[in-house]
């Protein structure tokens, strides 16, 4: 496989970029993976000649031909990180080298070919330099960074995997993840569908587990909520995630979040929060709940507060939890003190107000 040190990108810089004006215009209010900036990465993978032809390009569409794996098969994975404009003025990300290998273990999973964790950095990094009037200066909006890659080759057979790869990164301004900031979300049981059972692929971040989420995220907005909390696959009791974010529980002074035992994705946010807890006078627990301690840990106080955590979602509090047969509110359903602690803490971080004790911040300009 050819090395990081061998790729080399090359650049071809767009000739039809935005105006200032026009950029303002969407970064004034970006939503979420709306707008992409002017450019994006590429770089292809054949078997037996590694990784070649890195670019950076002018974002634009792709031609494929319509038998092309990805559109038959889904064999596709991505990654999701932000770059953060510092209170100093320099544009950070947090711990790529997290996501490099997050992106590597998907890709095992998927039959998929693994990319060099040094390529993977330096493709982000020529990314955002070239796009960095694209990363928001209003304080908590980011550039929401998306590197994926699919499977290229035109063949119906699946005798064996994709010979050929296409690894991209595009980016776009983001604002808050759900409408309304820090606002406690509502959250829906999901007892009819299952996300993912030992031996399937809910550890890896691959664009399969989300399509078959879409059942059940809409079954919870009809619900009146705002998002799927997935239950374990045999008994639909004990807690594993959300549809993109991780969940924690607060009990006194202890984090208590829902063990990695395969079937949920492994966050970097979860994992920073674990790492940080110690320093916040918090305990932190690997292990497993289920939906009727929640409930009663919630109806006699032992459990204060639930919050999930994510690249987009950062911190969000979880204010009511409804399920086909009950239903019920968390605390008083409004932010908890542990959960703007911690997410002050992180986001302190992020954006370079609070000190970066773990080496996370990834300065790129
Ligand atoms: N769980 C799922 C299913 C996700 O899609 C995400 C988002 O990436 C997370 C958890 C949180 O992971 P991270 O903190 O690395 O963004
Ligand atoms: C992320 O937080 O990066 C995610 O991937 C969540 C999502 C929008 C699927």
């Amino acid at each position: 496989m050819t090395t990081a040190q061998q790729l080399s990108f090359d650049v071809q810089l767009s000739d039809h970029a935005r105006t200032t004006a026009e950029r303002e215009q969407v970064l004034a209010s970006p939503g979420f993976g709306q707008t992409f900036t002017d450019h994006m990465i590429s770089i292809d993978y054949t078997e037996g000649r590694g990784w070649h032809d890195a670019r950076l390009m002018p974002y634009g569409p792709l031609s494929l031909d319509p038998a092309t794996s990805v559109f038959h098969y889904a064999q596709e994975l991505f990654e999701g990180l932000k770059a953060y404009r510092q209170t100093n003025g320099s544009i950070v990300s947090f711990r790529p080298y997290a996501n490099a290998a997050r992106f590597n273990v998907s890709a095992s999973r998927m039959a998929m070919p693994a990319l060099p964790e040094s390529a993977f950095v330096e493709s982000l990094e020529l990314l955002v330099q070239t796009d960095r009037e694209w990363v928001p200066t209003t304080e908590g909006h980011s550039l929401y960074l998306r590197p994926f890659m699919i499977a290229t080759q035109p063949a119906l057979g699946v005798n064996y995997p994709s010979q050929t790869y296409k690894y991209m990164v595009i980016a776009s301004p983001a604002a808050s993840y759900f409408a309304g900031g820090v606002k406690p979300v509502s959250v829906w049981l999901s007892t009819e569908y299952t996300r993912a059972a030992p031996g399937g692929t809910g550890f890896a971040k691959c664009g399969g587990n989300y399509a078959a989420a879409f059942v059940a995220q809409r079954q919870a907005v009809a619900q009146g909520c705002d998002q799927v909390v997935w239950l374990d696959a045999f008994e639909h009791r004990y807690v594993e995630e959300m549809g993109g974010m991780n969940l924690f529980f607060v009990l006194g002074d202890k984090l208590l979040t829902p063990a990695l035992t395969g079937t949920l994705l492994p966050g970097i946010t979860r994992d920073s929060i674990l790492t940080l807890a110690a320093g916040l006078g918090l305990e932190v627990e690997e292990g497993r709940l289920s939906i009727d301690e929640w409930q009663a840990g919630c109806e006699s106080g032992e459990l204060s507060e639930v919050f999930a955590c994510g690249t987009a979602a950062v911190i969000t509090p979880v204010g009511s939890v409804k399920g086909a047969d009950r239903a019920w509110t968390v605390g008083d359903g409004t932010p908890g003190p542990v959960t703007l602690k911690v997410r002050e803490e992180l986001v302190g971080i992020q954006y370079g107000s609070r000190p970066d004790t773990h080496d996370w911040i990834h300065k790129i300009c």
